[in-house]
């Protein structure tokens, strides 16, 4: 499709006359609606001073939002009017059915990186597309059933990033007249970075292996990796996602030592696998720290799992570290385990 082209017609000759695909399609629809709301909504900032009140906890434990809350309204409102047969959302325990007999079903985090709200930093919403079929659950399925997958991104400008599983797209919305507009298309990660993003505050909660890792890329070009690093942490999934899209890079949040946390913080459902298949439709990588995130068995709702994605063969060689607390630069003379710096 041409650079130019509105999501409106991108979608609708995508799908041409196919049921699943068409569900897809109004999914989206649905979820750029209420993207174009919800950016709005944001934009308000401390005009509306409730947004940032914390009325209560989410099921995973995290503080709610007044905006949190209104955002699941705003995002299963929209789902609902466009035929989406169920959806399951970071701010409500169960799943919902919303059109019984919908062909399609949609795991959302309505509003990720609400912590940043207050602060003037890129949130926005994470959404899975999953087929629904015969009784079971279209949620406890592996990532790699997912249709379709993306993120809308609220920053200086209002993203769709998309993925139909034939590459990931982006589309900015065009304020003037309210439509998206594709602006990136078939997008690709570099294989090799030398950028990380990491909550390094965690550093003594985490295994061996990681912390090695994260010492050889403090060590710069003077350590086994033998290159400079540089560091990025936004603290919003989807913008650290958004930066890894435009310019490369891993981003980092493992299962670590504290209570809660054996297996990180993010959601595999609405957070890991939407953006694990956006970012392999990319040419990168996503995994656990270890494993690929889109064959794990998702088996409850709100699952945590580690997370670990971006630039493919650095995501492989954290998962090298990982699996291997003794690695120390392996492919380096100098300071591999064989090398003139180990004893
Ligand atoms: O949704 C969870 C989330 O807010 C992500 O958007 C973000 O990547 C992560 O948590 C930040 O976690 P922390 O506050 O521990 O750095
Ligand atoms: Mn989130």
């Amino acid at each position: 499709m041409a650079i130019g082209t509105g999501l409106t017609e991108y979608l609708e000759s995508w799908a041409g006359g196919d049921a699943v695909r068409k569900a897809v399609a109004e999914a989206v629809f649905a979820l750029a609606e209420a993207g174009i709301e919800l950016a709005g909504v944001c934009g308000q900032g401390a005009i509306n001073p409730d947004q940032g009140a914390i009325v209560g906890n989410n099921s995973g434990g995290d503080a709610q939002k007044a905006l949190d809350v209104r955002s699941h309204e705003i995002v299963v409102a929209a789902l609902r009017r466009r035929g989406v047969g169920m959806v399951a959302s970071e701010e409500a325990d169960e799943a919902e059915v919303l059109t019984p007999g919908g062909l399609v079903a949609v795991a959302t985090d309505p509003l990720d990186g609400s912590s940043n709200i207050d602060t003037n930093v890129s949130v926005g919403t994470i959404f899975s597309i999953l087929p629904v079929e015969g009784e079971a659950s279209p949620f406890l399925v592996p990532g790699s059933r997912q249709l379709a997958a993306g993120f809308v991104v609220y920053g200086p400008h209002t993203d769709i990033v998309l993925t139909l599983g034939e590459g990931t797209d982006i589309f900015t919305l065009d304020r003037s007249n309210g439509a998206f507009v594709l602006v990136a298309e078939k997008v690709s990660i570099a294989p090799e970075t030398a950028e990380y993003a990491v909550n390094a505050s965690n550093y003594r909660h985490w295994a061996a292996g990681l912390r090695n890792y994260v010492d050889d890329c403090l060590a710069g070009k003077d350590g086994p990796l033998e290159k400079n690093y540089n560091m990025r942490w936004v603290g919003s999934l989807v913008a650290d996602a958004s930066r890894i899209l435009s310019r490369g890079g891993v981003f980092l949040y493992p299962g670590d030592a504290r209570k809660g946390y054996t297996h990180g913080r993010l959601r595999i459902l609405y957070e890991a696998n939407p953006v694990a298949m956006v970012i392999e439709q990319c040419g990168g990588k996503a995994t656990d720290g270890t494993q690929r995130i889109l064959d794990i068995d998702v088996t409850e709702l709100h699952q945590r799992t580690g997370l670990v994605f971006g630039a493919a063969s650095e995501v492989e060689r954290i998962g090298l570290y990982i699996a291997n607390p003794e690695r120390r630069g392996e492919d380096s003379p100098l300071f591999g385990s064989r090398g003139l710096f180990m004893s």
